[in-house]
């Protein structure tokens, strides 16, 4: 089958372990069934993985791709949740013991004509939804939902600075966020991308690192290095800091800005399968759709990629795998 992997890592240059190939067919374990990817999300998690992040050389090839909506071989219309639970994919993903992987690091991932996927992990794709914004979900969209709505436990009518605009977990958080009744602050980069921001429904945009008219109650913060200080500045005296990655890597500082003003630093990882669920739900709900900025056909992987590497992006980039 024709697939998406990493053949070799290259922290400088991602791209260059990148191949559009053929695969052999999955392997479908006791519990497991095969879906028929329609749609796949292209999620940072995906660079690191290029970089050599997360996955061991013998692991390689590698195929890429975190999140995933298709068909099962019933004809089942599915999102496919991003987190296997214990060793054989079977076992409760609320239990803190229970190791977990994602697609493309113990299992292959979802960039893809076909995936093996867990039953206990596919849960059904409504009709409202298309397959390319079913599969923008279980990633970017369920971490923002998580982050906001779970480990921030921010509620109506508080302030969330969110920090980073144009990607897919930053954009998920603006929509998801206005949606649940919060004032979404965003800071970028781009000017052109503030906008933007603003135009989704963010309430004011700022250039990134800038000083903010008032502290919020919250943070969402995924760029680390960057934006972590800022972060701890910008949020008031015992709120929360959720984090969920490091796009520009690690942190450094900002210890005092922690115990002085008594912040909470709260990290979030994807969310659970009932989160996924209530994640759709709410989506119907409300009618917020993920913001797709492109979506491109599995051979044109490279493309899509290389728009993620330049950070060239707004939403979500999609492939399509059938
Ligand atoms: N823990 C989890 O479960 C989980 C799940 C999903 C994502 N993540 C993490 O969240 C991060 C974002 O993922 P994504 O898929 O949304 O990535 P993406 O689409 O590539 O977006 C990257 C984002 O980072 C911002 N950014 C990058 N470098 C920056 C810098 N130097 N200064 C300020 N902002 C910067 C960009 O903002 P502008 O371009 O607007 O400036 C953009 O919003 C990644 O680190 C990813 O690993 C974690």
């Amino acid at each position: 089958m024709r697939a998406v992997y990493v053949e070799s890592f290259d922290a400088e240059n991602p791209l260059s372990g990148l191949v559009v190939g053929d695969r052999p067919e999955p392997e479908v374990p006791d519990g497991w069934e095969l879906v028929t990817v329609q749609a796949a999300g292209l999620n940072h998690h995906d660079l690191f993985s290029l970089r050599g992040v997360g996955l061991k050389a013998e692991q390689l090839p590698m195929i890429l791709g975190g999140d995933a909506a298709g068909v099962t071989a019933d004809g089942r219309e599915v999102i496919c949740h991003g987190v296997v639970a214990g060793r054989d994919g079977l076992a409760s993903d609320t239990d803190p013991d229970v190791p977990f992987s994602l697609f493309s690091e113990r299992w292959p991932g979802t960039h893809a004509e076909r995936l093996a996927v867990p039953s206990v992990n596919l849960i059904d794709k409504p009709a409202e939804l298309s397959f390319a914004e079913a599969a923008c979900l279980p990633v970017a969209w369920l971490t923002a939902y998580r982050m906001l709505f779970v480990q921030g436990g921010f509620r109506p009518g508080q302030t969330v600075l969110v920090q980073g605009a144009g990607g897919g977990l930053s954009t998920a958080a603006i929509l998801l966020g206005r949606a649940g009744g919060l004032r979404i602050w965003v800071t970028s980069r781009s000017e052109e991308k503030r906008a933007r921001a603003v135009e989704l429904g963010a309430d004011q945009a700022f250039e990134s690192g800038a000083r903010l008219p008032e502290r919020v109650d919250g943070v969402l913060e995924s760029v680390g290095q960057a934006t972590w200080e800022h972060s701890l500045k910008s949020v008031r005296t015992q709120g929360t800091v959720v984090v969920s990655g490091m796009t520009s890597g690690d942190i450094q500082g900002g210890l005092a800005h922690l115990f002085f003003r008594q912040l909470r630093v709260i990290g979030s990882t994807m969310g659970t399968r009932a989160e996924l669920a209530d994640l759709v739900q709410f989506l119907l709900t409300t009618g917020v759709r993920p913001l797709i900025d492109a979506t491109y056909p599995l051979e044109e992987a490279r493309t899509a990629y290389s728009r993620m590497v330049e950070g060239d992006l707004f939403g979500k980039i999609v492939l399509t795998a059938s």
